[in-house]
């Protein structure tokens, strides 16, 4: 008899709705899972808004507004339903909020920082609560 190997990975999706919460998926090795452009984007987003939480916390200044943050209005989503009006507000709200921690003077930018990383928070509520506790640690207490 033939034999099969299949590789039985775990994954741990970080549950955006209830209905997606933590889940095992067992998958023949020819179909790995694949990561949406959003969720990629979104990894993305959170690297970079570690560094500047670092960069602030050294007294020092984000440089550059990462351009790729502005994919948050075509990135392809999991659910493509989750691209609605709301969706929309909160993605323009969170790049200007963005845009400020990049242009802001040295003693407002731990303001700016953690309003920009609260419309991360604001958008998550609507849409997809599981990573809620990640991003609060972005915060700057
Ligand atoms: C306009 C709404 C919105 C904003 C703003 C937003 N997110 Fe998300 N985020 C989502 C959605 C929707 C998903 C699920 C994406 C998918 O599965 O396609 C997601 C997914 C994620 C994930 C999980 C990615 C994965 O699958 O591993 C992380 C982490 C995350 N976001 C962090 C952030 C951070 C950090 C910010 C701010 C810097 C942010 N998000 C801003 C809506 C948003």
């Amino acid at each position: 008899m033939k034999q099969f190997v299949l590789i039985f990975f775990t994954l741990l999706v970080v549950g955006c709705n209830s209905k997606k919460e933590t889940k095992v998926e067992i998958t023949p090795v020819t179909n790995f899972y694949k990561q949406s452009e959003m969720a990629a984007l979104m990894l993305l987003m959170y690297e970079k808004n570690a560094e500047n939480k670092k960069l602030i916390l050294a007294g020092k200044s984000p440089k550059t507004f990462p351009e790729e943050f502005l994919k948050i209005h075509t990135a392809k989503l999991t659910d493509s339903t989750d691209r609605n009006q709301d969706f929309k507000t909160f993605s323009n709200y969170y790049i200007n909020s963005m845009q400020q921690v990049f242009n802001s003077p040295q003693d407002s930018l731990i303001n700016k920082h953690n309003t920009a990383i609260n419309s991360c928070i604001a958008c998550h509520e609507t849409t997809c609560v599981g990573p809620i506790p990640r991003i609060k640690k972005l915060l700057i207490q």
